[in-house]
């Protein structure tokens, strides 16, 4: 019996940024609990590996690697990118062993518009898949990228993330928005291919950050199984695109990703500026969420309302309905039904 909270599996959960690993490098990684090795050949093709040697368990990442394969740093056993065993020096001439009964399990791993993401499961063909920003190229690439560790479970940090009710007094700031500035808001939102969308709408006067994109701007916001959420803000004939995904790194840590796209080449200009908004605003949630486990450690019954608080419910439902129709290897059924939803915030 699967335990509700555990991270989602048979999803594509977000590694790390491309231009993280250069051609013929490989790194380390812990993602769902699970040790992983997560490498570029020399091709610029991405793979992912169990980061166990098959022969005494050594980490494989502490080899090396010459972009073809890894070898083991114990006793120099070699393994090419789908984790087959190549050679094994410690063999004599006339041993006859079957290198084909060595193996080290591989995940699928692809890399998409500059983000490399790694499958957990066994089936990618009957999973959501890995998100494509409209308006950008498949070759597209963030144009920064702010990477963050919460000490949360995934599900407390992806409630987080999309609730509606903390801004004003979580991210309250000079630069952005007081206290007082609490005001109705009402929002359409519908389902969306695994999971659901805000409809796009003009943001709040209060955020004035957005202001200096010029024209009217309007966003959509898109939440995704199993941890994704896409922002898109139009404004004119620009478009900036926020990609945030959360992926658990195991039980009590979750990592998160904000990664930010634009159409405008002028907002290049205001990066450094930019970074550390972005910074500020992910510290501000990852500092509630920290201080929030002290009262989840005691395991309290939780009390979710509507509105504020539908979007939890339906990231519950979301994550139960998949898990059952995988399970029952039948369609996903999106359990989230056209609605509006009104709080103040
Ligand atoms: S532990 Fe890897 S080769 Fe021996
Ligand atoms: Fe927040």
């Amino acid at each position: 019996m699967v335990e509700m909270a555990a991270p989602l599996r048979e999803a594509w959960y977000y590694a790390l940024p491309g231009h993280k690993l250069r051609p013929g490098r490989m790194l380390a990684r812990i993602m769902l609990g699970e040790p992983l090795l997560i490498g570029r050949d020399r091709l610029g093709a991405v793979f992912a590996l169990r980061d166990i040697c098959p022969h005494r368990g050594m980490k494989l990442s502490a080899g090396a690697f010459d972009g073809r394969e890894i070898e083991c740093c114990y006793h120099g056993w070699r393994f090419d990118r789908d984790g087959r065993c190549t050679a094994i020096p410690s063999l004599v001439e006339g041993q006859a062993f079957d290198l084909a009964r060595i193996a080290v399990a591989s995940y699928p791993a692809r890399e998409v518009q500059g983000n490399v993401w790694v499958f957990f499961g066994s089936d990618p063909s009957a999973a959501p898949d890995i998100p494509v920003l409209d308006g950008f190229a498949e070759s597209a690439a963030p144009r920064l990228v702010e990477t963050m560790r919460f000490g949360a479970a995934i599900d407390h940090a992806v409630i987080g993330l999309m609730d509606p009710a903390h801004g004003p007094f979580v991210h309250s700031a000079w630069w952005w928005r007081s206290r007082r500035s609490i005001h109705e808001k009402e929002k359409a939102f519908a389902p969306s291919p695994w999971g659901f969308t805000m409809s796009r709408h003009a943001p709040s006067s209060n955020s004035r950050a957005y202001r200096l994109l010029g024209g009217a701007p309007e966003t959509e916001i898109a939440f995704r199984l199993p941890s994704v959420r896409i922002e898109e803000i139009r404004a004119g004939r620009y478009r900036v695109t926020n990609l945030t995904a959360l992926t658990p790194i195991d039980d009590t840590t979750t990592e998160i990703n904000h990664c930010i796209y634009w159409t405008a080449p002028w907002l290049s200009a205001l990066k450094p500026v930019l970074r550390p908004y972005v910074r500020a605003f992910l510290r501000q949630d990852r500092d509630i969420m920290e201080r929030q486990q002290q009262g989840l450690r005691f395991d309290p019954v939780l009390s979710l309302i509507d509105d504020s608080d539908t979007q939890a419910r339906w990231y519950y439902r979301l994550k139960q309905e998949y898990r059952r129709a995988r399970a029952e290897q039948r369609p996903f059924d999106n359990p989230v039904k056209p609605r509006t939803l009104r709080w103040r915030s």
